[in-house]
This record gives C-alpha cells, sequence and structure tokens, in this order.
C-alpha cells in the first residue's frame, strides 16, 4: 500500500500494494481508504523513568504520523548500541534534551519500505532500507524523513544492515571528519573488537593506516584481528601501556578513546607531537552489571577525569577533540556525504559490515545485560 498524505494531513491508505515495487500513484486505484488495516499498530519499546532492565516495557500503538517527506518501514532488524543503556540508565543528555520520558531507545534500523509520503522521490514501497534515527528505533515499524534512509547494498542482510550505520558513522566522524590520519600513520584503538572500535579499526585500515587495537579480554583478540588489528594488545593479560610504547615508541597520530577516566590521560600522553585524541564516550563509569548507575562512583569518576589545560596543549603539540553524533543530525550534507563514501567502501570490499548477534526483540532486556557487560563483540542486534 502506498501511503497518501492528503492536504488535510489525514493518512490514507491508497490500495496498490498488489502492483508491488512498479506501483504509480497516477495508475493504480485511486479509491483511498482511511487507514483501518491489519497494519494500524505498531509494537515498540518503552521507557517511562530511568532504570534497570525491568524499564524496558513493550507497548502497542498507533502507526506514526507522516509528513510529506516521510517513509514508513516496516522494521526487520534493529541495532543495539551501548548508547542504548545509557538512556535507559537516564544518564544520556541528548535523550533528555530532544526527548525526556516516556522514550523509546533506538538509533538505527532495517526493513522495508511500507509507504511513502506524498514529496518522496528517493525510495518506493518494497524498497529494502536501512537508517538512523535520533531515537525510537526500538519498534517495529519507524516513519523517518527520507534523508535519513539509505538502500541496503545488495548482498547485506537486514542484520548486518541494522547494525551499519551507528557505529560507523561514528567512527566516520571520529576519522574523517576530525582526526584526518593520513595512510602511513599509526593509530591506537581501544575496544577494538566492539562496534564503534571494530568500525574505527576497519576505516582506519581503509585509509591506510597501521592499526593497533586494543580489547579488554582474550576471546576478543581474534575478532580485532579480522576487523584488520595489525596489532592487538589484549590488555587482561599485557599491560596496557607498555605494550603501546613498543608498538609505537614515538607515540601515536591518532588516539581513539570512549574508555573515558579510565584510559583518557595515558592516551593523550601516548600522542606523538601532533597527534590526535578523538574522545567519544565514558563507559568506564558505567557498570558492568545490575542495570543501574553506580552515583558514587560516577561522581568520583567525573571528578577523576582529566582536564586539558591549551597552555600545555600548544607547548606539547598535543590535540583533544570530542563529539557526540547524536546532538549533529541536522548536519544532513555530513551524513549524506559519509553514508555516500561508506557504502562505496562497502561495495568495493574495502569495508564489511560488523558481525552481529540477534536477539529475539521481546529479549531486549537480554541484549541490554549483554552489552553492558563489557563482554560482547560486533554488533547486537534486535529481531522484531
Ligand atoms: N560520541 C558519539 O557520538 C558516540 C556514538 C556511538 C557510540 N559512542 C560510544 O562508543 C562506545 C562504544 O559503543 P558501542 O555501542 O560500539 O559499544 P561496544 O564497544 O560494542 O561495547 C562497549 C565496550 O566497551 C568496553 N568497556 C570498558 N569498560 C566498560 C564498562 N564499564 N562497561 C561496559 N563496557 C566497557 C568493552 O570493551 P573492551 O573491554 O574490549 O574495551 C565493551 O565491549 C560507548 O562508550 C558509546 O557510548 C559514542
Amino acid at each position: 500500500m502506498t501511503l497518501l498524505l492528503e492536504s488535510t494531513n489525514h493518512l490514507y491508505w491508497h490500495v496498490g500494494r498488489s502492483l508491488g515495487r512498479e506501483a504509480d500513484t497516477s495508475s493504480t486505484l485511486r479509491s483511498a481508504v482511511q487507514m483501518k488495516t491489519d497494519n494500524t499498530a505498531l509494537k515498540k519499546v518503552v521507557i517511562h523513568k530511568a532504570g534497570s532492565y525491568d524499564r524496558l516495557r513493550f507497548e502497542t500503538q498507533p502507526l506514526p504520523k507522516m509528513g510529506p517527506d516521510d517513509v514508513l518501514v516496516s522494521v526487520r532488524a534493529i541495532g543495539v548500541n551501548y548508547a542504548d543503556v545509557v538512556v535507559r540508565m537516564g544518564l544520556y543528555q541528548s535523550a533528555k534534551d530532544y526527548v525526556g520520558w516516556p522514550i523509546t531507545p533506538g538509533f538505527e534500523f532495517a526493513g522495508e519500505v511500507e509507504a511513502v509520503g506524498t514529496a518522496v522521490t528517493g525510495h518506493r514501497v518494497g524498497d529494502r532500507v536501512f537508517g538512523v534515527t535520533r531515537f525510537g528505533g526500538y519498534a517495529t515499524h519507524i516513519a523517518v524523513p527520507q534523508t535519513q534512509l539509505f538502500p541496503i547494498p545488495s548482498g547485506m542482510s537486514f542484520e548486518q544492515a541494522a547494525g551499519f550505520p551507528a557505529v560507523f558513522l561514528t567512527a566516520y566522524f571520529a576519522l574523517h571528519e576530525l582526526a584526518h590520519p593520513r595512510s602511513g600513520d599509526t593509530l591506537l584503538i581501544h575496544s577494538a573488537a566492539g562496534g564503534v572500535g571494530g568500525s574505527l579499526v576497519q576505516l582506519g585500515k581503509a585509509a591506510g593506516c597501521r592499526v593497533v587495537g586494543v580489547v579488554g579480554s582474550s576471546h576478543k583478540v581474534k575478532v580485532a584481528e579480522q576487523m584488520g588489528a595489525d596489532v592487538v594488545i589484549d590488555k587482561s593479560v599485557d599491560d596496557l601501556w607498555s605494550s603501546a610504547a613498543l608498538h609505537a615508541p614515538d607515540g601515536y597520530d591518532v588516539i581513539a578513546d570512549a574508555n573515558g577516566v579510565a584510559t583518557l590521560k595515558q592516551s593523550y600522553n601516548h600522542l606523538r607531537p601532533a597527534g590526535r585524541l578523538v574522545v567519544y564516550g565514558f563507559h568506564t563509569m558505567m557498570p558492568k552489571k545490575g542495570g543501574r548507575p553506580n552515583w558514587f562512583k560516577l561522581a568520583w569518576d567525573y571528578l577523576r577525569t582529566p582536564r586539558f589545560n591549551p597552555l600545555d596543549m600548544t607547548n606539547e603539540n598535543k590535540n583533544v577533540m570530542a563529539f557526540n553524533l547524536s546532538y549533529l543530525f541536522e548536519h544532513n550534507d555530513m551524513l549524506q556525504r559519509a553514508m555516500g563514501d561508506m557504502v562505496g567502501w562497502l561495495k568495493d570490499g574495502r569495508i564489511a559490515p560488523p558481525p552481529t548477534t540477534s536477539y529475539p526483540f521481546e529479549q531486549v532486556a537480554q541484549a541490554h545485560q549483554d552489552i553492558e557487560s563489557g563482554q560482547t563483540t560486533g554488533k547486537l542486534v534486535l529481531i522484531p
């Protein structure tokens, strides 16, 4: 069915779905009927207030209202990000700024186009697409502006596509918008078997760099190697910073760090002159089990987080950069450039989708528990 948005802003189903991708509004049956078919409802995860896994409640709601520029997607796979658990705990600032409570977490999804608004030109009913959204992704259906959707490259599954955009866009921003590594540079990538970390390793290799990956558990070494790391430091076995110095005696050109307090100061210390430290997360402040923040640890870690002095940075020729992608959704030019580049690299085999582990939608709490544990590799994906 092709969804038409009438000037009255009422939603009408246009009975033409049986014509599939070739359906054309001029030739399809014009007897629009109000949206009262089997597909009037969606299922989504709704969090009404901050807390542990029991806050992840399923609710049924009417399908979202669509603007003329929107596309309704029937979701087949949803990417889980570490940030989603921070949202659930009530600690994610942009979730407070843009949504508040209740909130449906989720930054990324893949599925099939179910309906398009009247001004949509780039997507048609039945297309396989993946996309990004500023929250709201944990749902069986989602409506987003057409610019936030991209065709799934051939050969890529819904699971792989759903796990691709958030981590790769983060990695792309860190490297290509901020750090600008040159071919031959040496990069140190923390959490190199994880979602963003694995993507940073892949993008670093694709840029011709030498990549030293760091992982926190031995079972992750192979995954980081598969992502392309030239060297992997297993900090559960080896001393992180003496190993890091051994592999880059003159220091690193770029270090990407989402650990926060546990490594930031040493990451800075291990930059070479003109080196760039890109900060994009603080996960070592967070609990690995239980699902609730330890407020004392949070406060203590906040106080212990290093402050970088611009005078020292100038004299030492070292740079510290930081960003949060969820505040950058309005930068459509950047989104299109990044996705255009990366889909091209996917197609020519320079990068690959991250390895995925799937969970039935109903096991969302288990997925949160697992990503919080710090033991997962690649991407976790929910299947609605
Ligand atoms: N700034 C942005 O725009 C942006 C966007 C996306 C993600 N992020 C951040 O990027 C980081 C990675 O996100 P992701 O979704 O790709 O997750 P992930 O890396 O797949 O999983 C988190 C990893 O962090 C490490 N870790 C260290 N201490 C931890 C702790 N106390 N609790 C849990 N994990 C811990 C673990 O790896 P090791 O033990 O191997 O190090 C763990 O596997 C997160 O901090 C997230 O908030 C930032």
